[in-house]
């Protein structure tokens, strides 16, 4: 959303290491670590210059473990256990925008350094969500940046695809990357230059109301889910944004909240799935709106200068987000190098601050080096690359948009993705796949279409009226269709000659019941909305679903459930009750929903989705809240399932849990080391198997030695039932107890499609750093004393082959 104003003031530009919150001032803590690089920034000096990653292997391996590669020649997604190496394709990049910098005025530097967007009366300007000015001079045209992370927003003949927290649900790799790739089509096809996601912070807290664009509640699936996405939409050739970086893991207070976490749970929960993004060649990176530890993200020195452009040697820009900038010299120094979509502190202030050698001219040169070389990196300064042909800011102007169709056969993937996310998590007395029922009713407002005025009733999706399937905000786009439950049921329905009988009134649980009564089968659909800018204030189903449910099973003994939701919800007051035979967790699964639901309750789509997050008994059973101003992370590394886990709580559904329509048997695990005779780091991965620390500097958190395959973990899964079907093996990691870790941490899983009797076997590969911990004395990846455990399951809970590692 566009709309919050920050408030300025001249204390906010000469001091921002104190953050304003409200009324309460607080002073910064002390770096609660150690921390790497100097810690000149506040002297004016950057902390951290570029250098070329992946460090400190500087021989690529010749057995195609680390392939040179560039954004639109990735690794192919079965690829596993590759290091892409895009460091020739950086320098390349880096060596054109340098020569461009070289001949350029400090008045086009600055510009290049923000958005063009004027501030009238709180609106915005301008084509796209955000734009940056041309420069003449040296041939640049200026940058469209564009949301969302599920398709382009606000235009037309576009296509909305399923929600993150879906794709990740399906837990296949090749739709994730299918998806981001897609997307990336769309962006360009519209003349975006840099498309503003993927969205991945994590659900830390179940109810805050960004979750669903996001990836889940693992750093893993989230870092995988990440990888594959950008891979994706970069093939395509437009610049990717992976945001919010970081700790923007609720929305109540965001502009005004600081999160408090320590150097450890940064590292292992939070900064992985940026760590994955970097490793993907992610051009460019949004910093949040919140303060870490005190200081605002987008003047952070610790985690822009030290962490993500030093050790994880990021190499594109960081942008603010929109109004996220609160100072010229501290943020600049600090690591910003793009502020949007304004230009108050970067504009005038800013040369000013250059002129004065406040922020230095390499500094200067940096922030402009990075942006054009991450626009050279996508091959963007071709001719031929497409000019913007829309306007998000006023759709409907006939002489700014140009209504260019690029959705092609989108469809067909948003459909496939759409039941491939779909957790079964109940089925007893046979209730699916449904067979030819006599009779049916379809009950709730979700099960139906908008009543009044189609599915862009609402702008940016702020509104409920009927299938919920997508959330609201920034990180939405418009339908150009949208098919509801209710339609694809009841064209289905006929095959068989069902009667079919629907009623969407969700208050009125007496006519539900009525129509459920003597029904062969009564589906009830419930949701559950949210969307940017506030939290969810419970996790109960929006519209009065947990009565409806209740009313519907005390009179149809096979009710089935189905809940498009942002997140968890706690379902407890019917989710054990006999009557309701099964329960379908659909999420959102964009303008496919009625058509995705439907092909996985007849068993055309034999359902293959996993929980990404935790369903609880009951809400206080999640380890942290919605915080107030100061969000304490106090959790550290237990959120989600590692906390049910350590806590010892049996949840309602546990992550990664999901019913098929037919069954698995595993066998047969081994796992070993792998060596490779042209590895290079030897030396350093001996020292690694010691338990010492290993080396710093940059790039030193994507270095190869730590990412490359060093063990591989095989094992065979069968289809022990009687239909075909998808298993999603998953790989657990129980460190030793010297590491103070969780108990069980994901880090594998695969998908595997299987006919009946047939079996396959399974490689999963782990690397060093999935072994590690981070030490924050070292500041580097170890590992932990004593020997590992390593399950292989069918969920967080349901391990089904156990083996040790010992290093
Ligand atoms: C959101 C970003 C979004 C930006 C531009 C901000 O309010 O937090 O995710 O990309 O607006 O719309």
């Amino acid at each position: 959303m566009r709309s919050a104003v920050v408030p300025v003031t001249l204390f906010h530009l000469l001091s921002s290491s104190l953050l304003v919150v409200g009324i309460t001032t607080f002073t910064v803590p002390a770096t609660p670590t150690p921390t790497v690089g100097s810690s000149a920034a506040l002297s004016g000096t950057p902390s951290a210059s570029f250098a070329p990653f992946p460090l400190p292997s500087t021989v690529p391996a010749s057995s195609g473990v680390n392939p040179a590669s560039g954004p639109s020649s990735p690794p192919p997604v079965e690829s596993p256990g590759v290091v892409p190496d895009f460091s020739a394709a950086w320098a390349t990049a880096y060596t054109k925008a340098k020569a461009k910098v070289a001949s350029m005025s400090l008045g086009d530097k600055v510009k290049v350094t923000s958005g063009s967007h004027t501030l009238l009366g709180g609106s915005l300007t301008g084509r796209c969500t955000g734009v940056t000015a041309p420069v003449n001079a040296i041939g640049f045209p200026g940058l469209c940046l564009q949301d969302s992370a599920l398709g382009v927003r606000d235009t037309d003949f576009a296509t909305v695809f399923p929600a993150g927290v879906n794709v990740a649900a399906t837990f296949k790799r090749s739709l994730i990357r299918a998806r981001g790739t897609a997307m990336g089509q769309e962006h360009v096809g519209k003349g975006v230059n840099v498309a503003l996601g993927p969205m991945m912070n994590l659900l830390r807290v179940p109810q805050a109301g960004r979750n669903w664009e996001g990836f889940g509640a693992d750093p893993y699936l989230t870092g995988e889910a990440a990888y594959e996405t950008i891979l994706g939409m970069q093939s395509a050739g437009v610049q990717a944004c992976a945001k919010h970086f970081i700790n923007n893991e609720q929305e109540t207070l965001r502009m005004f909240s600081t999160s408090d976490v320590d150097d450890r749970t940064e590292h292992e929960l939070y900064g992985l799935p940026f760590i994955r993004s970097i490793m993907a060649g992610v051009a460019s990176v949004m910093c949040s709106y919140n303060a870490v530890n005190g200081t605002y993200a987008c003047e952070n020195d610790r985690m822009l200068n030290q962490m993500l452009k030093s050790e994880f040697g990021f190499q594109g820009f960081v942008m603010s987000d929109w109004l996220a900038t609160h100072s010229t010299v501290q943020a600049a120094n600090n690591g910003l190098d793009l502020q949007m979509p304004d230009n108050f502190f970067f504009g005038g202030l800013l040369e000013a601050a250059v002129t004065l050698t406040l922020v230095p001219q390499s500094r200067i040169d940096d922030m402009v080096t990075r942006i054009l070389a991450s626009w050279y990196f996508l091959g963007q300064d071709s001719t031929s690359y497409p000019a913007v042909n829309f306007n998000a800011g006023d759709p409907w102007d006939p002489a700014t948009n140009q209504h260019v169709r690029v959705d092609g056969d989108h469809d067909v993937l948003v459909r496939e993705i759409g039941s491939s996310s779909i957790v079964l998590l109940k089925n007893i007395n046979g209730a699916l796949p449904l067979q030819a029922p006599i009779s049916m009713a379809v009950i709730g407002s979700d099960a139906g279409p908008a009543k009044n005025m189609g599915p862009n009733e609402f702008k940016d999706g702020q509104g409920e009226d009927g299938i919920l399937a997508m959330g609201y905000g920034s990180g939405t786009a418009n339908f150009t269709y949208l098919i509801s439950p209710y339609e694809a049921l009841q064209a289905r329905a006929r095959k068989n000659r069902t009667t079919f009988a629907w009623m969407f009134d969700d208050s009125d649980t007496k006519s539900a019941a009525v129509y459920a009564t003597l029904k062969d089968v009564a589906l009830v659909f419930l949701q559950s909305d949210s969307g940017e800018g506030s939290d969810r204030s419970g996790l109960d189903a929006d519209n009065n679903g947990n009565a409806l449910v209740q009313a519907v099973a005390a009179v149809n003994k096979n009710t089935i459930v189905v809940v498009h939701s942002v997140g968890p919800l706690v379902i407890d007051s019917w989710a054990t009750h006999p009557n309701v035979s099964a329960i379908l967790w659909a999420g959102l699964a964009g303008p496919e929903a009625g058509n995705a639901i439907t092909d996985v309750l007849y068993g055309d789509y034999n359902p293959s989705g996993r929980l990404p997050y935790t369903i609880a008994k009951q809400s206080s059973d999640y380890p942290a809240g919605v915080g107030v101003a100061i969000i304490p992370y106090s959790e550290n590394l237990n959120i989600d399932y590692r906390h049910f886990d350590s806590a010892g709580i049996t949840p309602r559904y546990e992550f990664g849990f999901g019913l098929s329509y037919t069954t698995f048997g595993y066998s047969g695990l081994s796992i070993s080391l792998i060596t490779d005779s042209s590895d290079p780091d030897v030396a350093i991965e001996a020292n690694w198997a010691r338990g010492l620390p290993g080396p710093t500097g940059s790039g030193s958190s994507t270095a190869l030695w730590l990412h490359r395959p060093a063990y591989d973990v095989t094992f065979t899964v069968t289809n022990t039932g009687s239909v075909a079907g998808t298993e999603i093996p998953q790989l657990y990691l129980h460190h030793p107890p010297s590491a103070g870790e969780p108990p069980s941490i994901l880090k594998g899983f695969s998908d595997v499609f299987l006919d009946p009797g047939q079996s396959k076997t399974v490689s999963l590969l782990l690397s060093r750093f999935d072994l590690s911990i981070w030490d924050v004395v070292s500041q580097t990846w170890v590992k932990p004393n004593g020997t590992f455990g390593i399950t292989i399951g069918a969920s967080s809970r349901d391990g089904r082959l156990n083996g040790t590692l010992t290093i």
